[in-house]
């Protein structure tokens, strides 16, 4: 059985909820890799819509061993929450949840300072989803962060919390909530509610090493998308942790060669939240109508999304970073009413042709995309099951995007559902068991 990385290769919200909690079916465990609460999946279950924050999507699944790996970072009455709602859609998951002892905690603290941060920015913002996960981060590299497995050995959490939190007030004096936080409350609290979340911790790596070594089949679950990668993406307009393949590796203690395939996740058009340089958005009428036909609000925070055209030159890059064996294209059924698509094929800056990604946020703002334009196909496709049941210009815009990115589609998305999915027996999807 094979071992895959789901991934998103634009600016996240590709839909890799759907894609995870669909073909999580033909996995036995599902592995969260990196990114905190600042993810959000809306999965769809029969009429139910749920929005999973940490927990992977893949829990939806009976029997599917789901497992947070130390790359993630944890905000522990999160978490609880997010288990509670489980639990009362009678989700089992008990025997098959598992947390890297490694993981770090997000903490009170860490979500005032996002905020903080973002005011100091003014004009220059990031536009984060204020979960703590910048600061979070900061300290897990700064090596003072403290991790969910600390909280087994009270003295101690106590004293590194003690240590973390009068570090931040003295760096911000003024800041009056922060100010009036105090440690021992911060770490009763903590300690409580990990109570509840003990019997969850264990080594991830050993875990997931030893199912592989079972012969047993993992699916590795990115968050955000390769665009908002801290090394591979639009820096400083980028989130905090290795969205990309790699960050699968280290993120949960698996080796690369363990991995079999890695599926990129796409929207048939690009949508972005927060801050920084998108070159196809589209600040026009049609932008709305995306945003409008896809309901491209925020899952975590309810923004509404940046929309634009379909950017082959990011995917591009996508492709190479991540090595993408196959591509999922998602909600190409936004895009049924559209009379004209655009794709767009390269950039040009400054009178210069760009066919590689430029990354560099300077350089990129002032990127020009370079369009083609294909017929619409003017018809519904929504539920569509069947490749060959597309309209022709539908599949001519799909294999439009194959020749452009130079990865094939293995998967595509016709409505929210489970079941309003197109499988392609690709080389990718079927190594992976995933058609025939
Ligand atoms: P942070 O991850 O909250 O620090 O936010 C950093 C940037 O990443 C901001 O532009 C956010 O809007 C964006 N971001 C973070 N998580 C997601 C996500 O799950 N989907 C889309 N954008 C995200």
């Amino acid at each position: 059985m094979a071992n895959v990385i789901v991934v998103g290769t634009q600016w996240g919200d590709e839909g890799k909820g759907k894609v995870v909690d669909l073909l999580s079916e033909y996995f036995d465990a599902v592995a969260r890799y990196q990114g905190g609460t600042n993810a959000g999946h809306t999965v769809v279950v029969g009429e139910e819509k749920i929005v999973l924050h940490l927990v992977p999507s893949g829990v939806l699944r009976k029997g599917k061993i789901c497992i947070l790996g130390n790359g993630v970072v944890i905000d522990l009455p999160a978490l609880l929450q997010e288990i509670d709602q489980l639990v009362r859609l009678q989700v089992k998951i008990d025997e098959n949840l598992f947390i890297s002892k490694n993981a770090h905690l997000v903490l009170p603290y860490h979500k005032l300072l996002d905020a903080e941060l973002e005011r100091l920015r003014g004009g220059r913002r990031i536009g984060t989803t204020r979960r703590g996960i910048g600061p979070a981060y900061v300290d897990k590299m700064a090596r003072t962060g403290i991790r969910i497995g600390d909280l087994t050995d009270p003295t101690l959490f106590r004293e590194r919390l003690r240590a973390n939190l009068e570090e931040k007030q003295a760096q911000f004096p003024h800041h009056q909530e922060l100010r009036e936080l105090d440690a021992e409350k911060v770490a009763a609290e903590q300690l409580e509610q990990f109570e509840r979340a003990r019997g969850f911790l264990t080594d991830c790596s050993l875990v997931i090493n030893d199912l592989i070594n079972a012969g047993r089949s993992i699916l590795f679950e990115g968050a955000q998308g390769t665009l908002l990668d801290i090394d591979l993406g639009t820096y400083p307009f980028v989130t905090s942790s290795s969205a990309t393949a790699g960050g699968a590796c280290t993120g949960t203690g698996v080796s690369p060669t363990a991995i079999n395939g890695i599926l990129g996740v796409t929207k048939a058009y690009t949508t972005r939240v927060g801050e920084g340089p998108f070159p196809t958005e589209l600040t026009d009428a049609m932008g709305e109508a995306l945003r409008e036909r896809g309901q491209e609000f925020g899952a975590t925070t309810g923004r509404p999304r940046r929309c634009g055209w379909f950017d082959a030159v990011a995917v591009r890059y996508s492709a190479r970073v991540n090595g993408l064996s196959a591509l999922a294209l998602m909600k190409l059924d936004v895009l049924d009413a559209c009379e004209r698509i655009r794709i767009c094929t390269g950039y040009r800056r400054k009178g210069e042709g760009y066919q590689d990604f430029p990354n560099e946020t300077g350089l990129l703002k002032e990127c020009e995309p370079i369009y083609e334009e294909v017929p619409g196909w003017n018809e519904s496709i929504v539920g569509t099951t069947s490749y060959d049941r597309l309209p022709a210009r539908c599949r001519a815009y799909v294999e439009r995007l194959e020749a452009l990115t130079g990865v094939e589609v293995g998967l595509i998305s016709t409505g929210p559902r489970r079941d309003q999915t197109i499988l392609r027996a690709t080389p990718a999807m079927r190594q992976w068991g995933l058609a025939r």
